[in-house]
């Protein structure tokens, strides 16, 4: 296993975003209603997912069915997204998950993913058609025109927050 403060930051840089993610979510719910709230995310989610790629860390969200196509989850990624989805569905609660993967060019990276599972207030965006407005619907097929994050309920698994680190190569290799 890497040096644990790998892991670490790799976790801190995934907190972060999720955090700052949910902060601006439920501030833009709160004032405006899901209209202003998609308008502000659809926005922002991807520059405020790129403020967090520091120390080396790159984090970013990816979801078991997206909205972003910059969102889509790699062939390792998915492997995880899987096998939350299957404890899920033996009515477990998947946990954060962390490995070593060969990174390109030779080196190695940490690689970093915690589970996000649909609640209520998810709903507004990506629940069933008739528990979404139709001002809602209209900028999600004007921004988002290949959707596919829509039809979730809650307790579900939406996607996962992934971080990933390239570590330093050791001096035998
Ligand atoms: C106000 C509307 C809105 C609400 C409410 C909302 N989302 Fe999203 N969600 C979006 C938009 C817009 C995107 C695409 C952002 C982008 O362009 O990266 C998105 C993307 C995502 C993604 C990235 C994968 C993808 O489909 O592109 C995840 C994961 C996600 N949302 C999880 C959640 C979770 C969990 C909740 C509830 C806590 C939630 N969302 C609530 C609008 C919303």
């Amino acid at each position: 296993m890497p040096d644990t403060t790998d892991v670490a930051l790799a976790r801190a840089a995934a907190t972060a975003l999720g955090r700052d993610l949910v902060a601006m979510l439920t501030r833009e719910l709160t004032r405006g209603g899901p209209v202003a709230a998609i308008a502000v995310c659809a926005d922002s989610a991807q520059e405020r997912t790129q403020q967090h790629q520091a120390n080396g860390v790159l984090v970013r969200r990816v979801g078991t069915r997206v909205r972003n196509p910059l969102n889509a989850p790699d062939a390792l990624e998915q492997a995880v997204l899987d096998r939350f989805a299957a404890t899920i569905a033996a009515g477990g609660s998947p946990a954060d998950t962390t490995f070593v993967a060969d990174a390109p060019g030779g080196a190695r990276e940490v690689r970093f993913l915690r589970p996000v599972r649909v609640q209520e207030l998810c709903l507004a965006c990506h629940g069933a058609a008739e528990q979404i407005t139709p001002e809602v619907r209209q900028i999600i097929a004007t921004r988002y025109p290949g959707d596919q994050a829509t039809g979730y309920a809650v307790g579900e698994l939406r996607g996962a927050v992934t971080a990933r680190l390239t570590l330093p190569r050791s001096p035998a290799e």
